[in-house]
């Protein structure tokens, strides 16, 4: 695979993955229709508009995301889903949220909000206090994957890389770990918080779109394992995981594979 995808190109392509199971996780945070709420860490907007159909057309989604370049990408999907009046996007950090307090009903936030190294304990604050008086919070991440079928000492070999474990590093406080969520919710003073994972299954034969999904995964997961595998681990992972390979593994016409996804959720008391 050429390693010349932009972060936003690596977002659309493996972007599949996850809608495999977000209605699921829609239908769990029950969203009501009418209302409103922040995706914060829109990224490309990969989820306003199924944000959108789950609050309809009296409810109203505001896109936050740090990058300039992301939200432009975004601005073209909700013209192209014809959702511009049900959308706001906007600039910002969910470090500092740019809204007055008691600003939503909900917050929803994948792959962002505590996710990355910098300070959970503030986000989660932080998107407590523009989310009105018993309105949810709801954070979530990519949490694990099994993905090479028959392989499972290579594969867990790679996840024990620097960046088969990202964004989490070598050396980091554990309490900073996306599944320390609970902790961080309460100390923010939230209630009724809950935990809970979500499975994606793939069988062969593979549609294109989840084909290369997960090739691009592949990429992101386990991308540059040289140096930390053996010379032998690295042979089979070159066989095994690069798509120009005869023996690329997504191609066995009996591939099975999962990832799960994790969400937490709380309630803003008041
Ligand atoms: C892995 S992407 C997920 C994007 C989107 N939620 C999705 O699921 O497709 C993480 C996003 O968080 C954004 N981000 C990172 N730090 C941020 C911050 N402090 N405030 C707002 N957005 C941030 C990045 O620009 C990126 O768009």
């Amino acid at each position: 695979m050429p390693k010349s995808y932009s972060y936003a190109e690596l977002l659309e392509l493996s972007n599949p993955l996850r809608e495999m199971v977000i209605k699921e996780v829609l239908s769990f945070v029950a969203f009501q229709p009418g209302t409103s709420g922040l995706d914060a860490g829109c990224g490309i907007g990969n989820h306003l508009k199924i944000l959108c159909d789950t609050v309809g057309e009296d409810g109203h989604v505001t896109g936050l995301d740090i990058s300039g370049d992301f939200l432009k990408i975004a601005k073209g999907k909700i013209e192209q889903y014809n959702i511009n009046k049900q959308v706001t996007l906007k600039k910002g950090s969910i470090d500092n949220l740019p809204f007055e307090d008691n600003t939503f009903d909900w917050t929803w936030s994948a792959d962002c909000a505590g996710y990355y190294d910098n300070n959970p304990e503030r986000q989660i604050k932080e998107l407590a206090r523009v989310v009105k008086p018993g309105g949810t919070i709801v954070i979530m991440a990519w949490s694990s994957q099994q993905l090479l079928p028959g392989y499972p000492r290579l594969e867990a070999r790679l996840n024990a890389t620097k960046q088969g474990v990202l964004p989490f590093r070598t050396g980091q406080d554990p309490a900073l770990h996306f599944f320390r969520a609970p902790g961080w919710f309460k100390k923010a003073g939230l209630f009724k918080t809950e935990g809970r994972s979500f499975i994606a299954s793939f069988q062969a034969p593979l549609d294109d779109k989840i084909f290369k999904a997960l090739e691009t995964f592949f990429d992101m997961r386990w991308g540059s394992p040289k140096g930390e595998l053996s010379e032998n681990d690295f042979k089979l992972y070159r066989r095994l995981c690069l798509p120009d390979s005869p023996d690329f593994i997504l191609n066995l016409p009996d591939y099975y594979a999962f990832f799960t996804y994790t969400l937490f959720k709380a309630v803003v008391p008041g």
